[in-house]
């Protein structure tokens, strides 16, 4: 029988449902069942630290070094019920025009024998992905990121997974919220994309939505929670994306300059409209920056589903060897897209179809246009 040796890793910022895609890409892989009607038998090698990994492996043997980790389904067996990746990630990039060592990694992947990569990662990773396919390596790309800004899927693995952190960590801000009347301003992730924001204020049924892609005046936000106010409400709960920014403003960035994937360090915005708040109303208000808790936990029910359907897909894609290919999900039906369609691109919140810009939340009609 023919053998096989592919190379799977996780690259960018982790987030839950990584492990499930590991999990099932080693199963499908290396599934006995599948073999004969495969006629190849599949050696799956887990390539540690994202493209790091790929970098600097010590040749003289690869079943030992740090940076390469052989898999089998003993060794996954339980890894979908983990948060986090179990092969570890990093934000190198082997084309970082100030350190190009794409050679390197092109040499590597040879070298280790890998007839395929198998990169599951987001827009920085599966950009990487797409100039290694070009470049004449055997890839497919499983879509993730919390941040849900990839184009050409409906879906990202950790998204839903950040939602429930959100609206549970939102459930808790209440309490406190409630009982000493305050005002709560939640800065969540997301980058340049508005979907944790507005998907996870939906959930948590925030009463003001802030996104990247609609720049906010102070003035209006002040004024909706003036008129809640006059309404009764006790308290108000006011998400805002880190990407977000007033009109006529910049982002509020943590620190100047760019990673190796050229994306900036945002954060702060939560901090400055929990203050403009408080100066324009009176009201006392506080922030709170949720973080890495979105990354952090164990998958929920439907990144464990979406990262076995991934996997299996992603290996489906290796068997037939339909390379340079980003397994994904459209209308609820698990597909694959060309990697050359996602480079360079982002999906945006379409504020026209679904926010409502005049009060800053998610949309209060659907089916009528
Ligand atoms: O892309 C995922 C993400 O969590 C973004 O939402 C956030 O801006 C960024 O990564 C944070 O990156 P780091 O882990 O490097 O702080």
């Amino acid at each position: 029988m023919k053998k096989m040796r592919i190379g799977v890793l996780t690259g960018g910022g982790d987030c839950a449902g990584l492990n499930p895609a590991l999990k099932w890409v080693v199963k499908t892989a290396m599934d006995e069942r599948l073999e004969w009607k495969r006629g190849t038998r599949y050696e799956v090698l887990g390539i540690r630290d994202g493209w790091k990994g790929l970098v600097n492996v010590d040749m003289t043997s690869p079943h030992t070094h740090g940076s390469l980790v052989p898999l089998d389904p003993d060794v996954v067996r339980t890894w979908d019920r983990y948060g986090g990746t179990f092969l570890g990630t990093s934000r190198l990039s082997p084309y970082d025009p100030k350190n190009d060592q794409s050679k390197k990694v092109i040499e590597n992947i040879e070298r280790l024998g890998l007839e395929a990569v198998v990169v599951i990662g987001g827009d920085g990773t599966l950009a990487i992905a797409t100039r290694l396919s070009k470049e004449g390596v055997n890839v497919v790309g499983i879509p993730k990121t919390i941040d849900k800004d990839l184009p050409e899927t409906d879906y990202t693995l950790g998204f839903e997974t950040a939602l429930n952190v959100i609206t549970e960590e939102v459930d808790r801000l209440r309490t406190t919220a409630g009982s000493h009347k305050r005002i709560f301003v939640v800065e969540t992730m997301g980058r340049t994309a508005g979907w944790l924001a507005l998907e996870g204020g939906e959930s948590c049924g925030a009463f003001i939505i802030l996104i990247p892609e609609c720049d906010f005046s102070m003035d209006r936000v002040n004024e909706l929670v003036m008129k809640g106010k006059r309404a009764g409400t006790r308290y108000e709960i006011i998400v805002v994306a880190e990407g977000a920014k007033p009109v006529g403003g910049t982002e509020f960035v943590k620190k100047e300059g760019v990673d190796s994937f050229g994306h900036k360090a945002l954060g702060g915005v939560g901090e400055f409209v929990a203050h403009e708040i408080e100066r324009g109303t009176k009201l006392e208000t506080r922030s709170v920056v949720l973080s890495h808790l979105q990354r952090g936990g164990a998958p929920c029910a439907y990144d464990r589903r979406m990262g076995r359907y991934f996997g299996i897909a992603a290996v489906d894609l290796v068997v037939k060897r339909n390379f340079g290919k980003m397994v994904c999900v459209k209308n609820g039906k698990i597909n694959f897209c060309p990697l050359e369609d996602i480079y360079g691109r982002l999906n945006l919140v379409d504020v026209n179809t679904q926010y409502d810009a005049e009060h800053y939340n998610g949309r209060r009609t659907i089916l009528n246009g």
